[in-house]
């Protein structure tokens, strides 16, 4: 595969912001992007740092809380230091459900928490409630996203 390596990593629970990472990398091929699936559990800081292409899949837990597969990672990440992320071009996928109070609160952190650290929002986050599936809205914000990566 000779296109731009996109990094996708996923934060969940019960596996629906994995299996959107999966659709995100086979949708990829067709923007000439190279997509690379990582559990956030598996992934370093300084990895995220050398990623050019950053794609963040991830779900919020008890009452507004990270997955517990992203907690470390976005501690780490909160630690690191002023312009770790400079370089990095993001968008954010954010899942829940609007009946909590802090609806794809995790996802929201994330969205400030990358540009904090000098990254650079190639799309709006989409916050998706628990019926993602049932219209394109979801798909169709992964494939304008995966079109601006590819045109950066
Ligand atoms: C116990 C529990 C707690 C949850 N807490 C929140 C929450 O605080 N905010 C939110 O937006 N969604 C919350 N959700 C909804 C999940 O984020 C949603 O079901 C999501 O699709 C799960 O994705 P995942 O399989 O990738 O973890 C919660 C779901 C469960 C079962």
């Amino acid at each position: 595969m000779s296109g731009s390596e996109l990094l996708i990593i996923f934060g969940t629970e019960t596996g629906n912001t994995e299996a959107l990472a999966d659709d995100a990398k086979s949708f990829a091929k067709n923007f000439d992007l190279d997509g690379k699936v990582v559990d956030m559990d598996d992934i370093t800081v300084e990895e995220l740092s050398d990623s050019k292409l950053l794609l963040i899949c991830v779900s919020t837990w008890g009452e507004g809380d990270q997955p517990t597969n992203a907690e470390d990672l976005y501690e780490a990440v909160c630690d690191a230091d002023e312009g770790a992320m400079d370089g990095v071009n993001f968008a954010v996928l954010a899942l829940g459900d609007t009946d909590y109070e802090f609806f794809c609160e995790s996802g929201k952190e994330w969205d400030v928490l990358i540009e904090k650290k000098g990254g650079t929002r190639v799309n709006d986050r989409i916050d998706c409630d628990v019926d993602y599936e049932d219209d394109d809205e979801c798909e169709e914000w992964i494939k304008t996203t995966l079109e601006k990566f590819s045109n950066l």
